[in-house]
């Protein structure tokens, strides 16, 4: 855990000393995570893409004319690492953030989108899916403790859960009629078997657009970004569809998320989607995190989160939101609901306290029943 902190430091350090074969072109230096596939990756195992995000960032450097480097650093929490990175001037643009004005406030700029990922129906060729009442009395194959299990289960629908999504996209036309999984891999799935087709599902939780961010004072290397990414459309396009994201415009079937379930995502914007503590699993870290958590937080939650009482019981955060939940809990945490009678935390527990005390909350999660 601690080690990957120190690997990208090095990758940091080594990245300075890159520019020697590039000293004829001025370079543009882009943050990205070293391992989140399929959209940035900087060892990729043999077959694998280095990703779209590295990608596009090339053709976007070439066409600017300039030499790209990459400056790696994990994006567990998207916030900090764009502190720790763009802000303190170890790249020019980072490359990923959620289109989302509010993300990081006044100190960035955000480019245009260039492009949108999310969750996706794989459905056979000759049924129509429009609307969620098409998905009635169908059986849909999702995976466990995915957003699109929660949606189905908030509404009723039947759903067919597995543990992977290469194993909810192999039941369709077995177990069950059609799969509800992420996209690239829904876009992945239905290009190598045929009489399929995806169909992106739009809503809350359910779809992104993805921006370079720059430094609030380089409006001049957001507008030539910008410029880039209109010039270079076709050619995303051509690449996104290469990572197998499915491009085609998003059909709202979630249009009416519950409340509690769209606030909660809503307000989850520190995080970006899909990744991890760094303390995860990290026995030392959750034994810390625990006595944290009986030192503040038991008197209302119960000693070590054993609580009886539904409303307050944190085992249940997993079930509540599938696999938001650690952004839900990180977000509630840090900012409280001060009407609700949940303390603000942020300036009485650092960073590294809170996610010690996430990592203890995740060994005590129940699964549903
Ligand atoms: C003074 C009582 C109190 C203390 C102390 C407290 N909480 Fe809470 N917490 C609450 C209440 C009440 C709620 C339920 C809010 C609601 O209904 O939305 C809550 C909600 C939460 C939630 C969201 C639950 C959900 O299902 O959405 C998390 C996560 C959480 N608390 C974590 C903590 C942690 C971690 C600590 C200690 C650092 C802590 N709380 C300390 C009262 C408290």
């Amino acid at each position: 855990m601690k080690k990957t902190g120190v690997v990208a430091l090095a990758a940091l350090a080594a990245a300075s000393l890159l520019p020697a074969a590039a000293a004829q072109t001025a370079p543009l230096r882009f943050c990205a995570d070293p391992d989140n596939p399929p959209f940035s990756v900087e060892k990729p195992a043999p077959g694998q893409g280095r990703g779209l995000y590295v990608e596009v960032a090339e053709r976007i450097a070439a066409h600017l004319g300039a030499q790209p480097q990459f400056t790696w650093w994990l994006t567990h929490y998207g916030k900090r690492a764009v502190r720790n990175t763009l802000l303190a001037k170890q790249c020019d643009a980072f490359v990923g953030l959620p289109n989302d004005r509010g993300y990081m406030g006044r100190q960035a700029l955000l480019s245009k989108p260039f492009v949108r990922v999310g969750y996706a129906l794989v459905v056979p060729a000759g049924v129509s899916v429009a609307s969620l009442d098409d998905l009635r009395g169908r059986k849909v194959a999702v995976q466990f403790n995915t957003p699109p299990q929660l949606v189905l289960a908030q509404r009723d629908l039947a759903a067919v859960t597995f543990r992977t999504a290469e194993e909810a996209l192999a039941a369709v036309g077995r177990e069950a009629d059609l799969a509800f999984v992420w996209g690239p891999l829904a876009g992945d799935y239905s290009r190598r078997n045929g009489g399929l087709k995806v169909v992106p599902v739009a809503g809350e939780g359910m779809q992104w657009e993805a921006v370079f961010a720059v430094r609030a004072e380089d409006a001049a290397l957001k507008a030539r970004l910008d410029a880039a990414i209109d010039a270079l459309g076709a050619e995303i396009r051509t690449l996104a569809e290469k990572y197998g994201f499915p491009l085609a415009a998003p059909v709202p079937l979630t249009a009416a998320a519950p409340v509690m379930y769209a606030q909660a995502v809503a307000t989850a914007s520190d995080a970006l989607p899909g990744h991890r503590n760094p303390y995860s699993g990290n026995r030392e870290a959750i034994g810390e995190g625990r006595l944290e958590f009986n030192v503040h937080c038991s008197h209302c939650h119960a000693q070590n989160a054993q609580s009886a009482e539904q409303r307050v019981d944190l085992r249940r955060l997993r079930i509540r939101y599938a696999d938001k939940w650690p952004e839900v809990a990180l977000t509630t945490i840090r900012n409280g609901r001060s009407d609700k009678g949940m303390p603000t935390w942020k300036d009485a527990l650092s960073a590294e306290k809170i996610d010690k005390i996430l990592a203890f909350l995740e060994t005590v999660q129940r699964d549903p029943n």
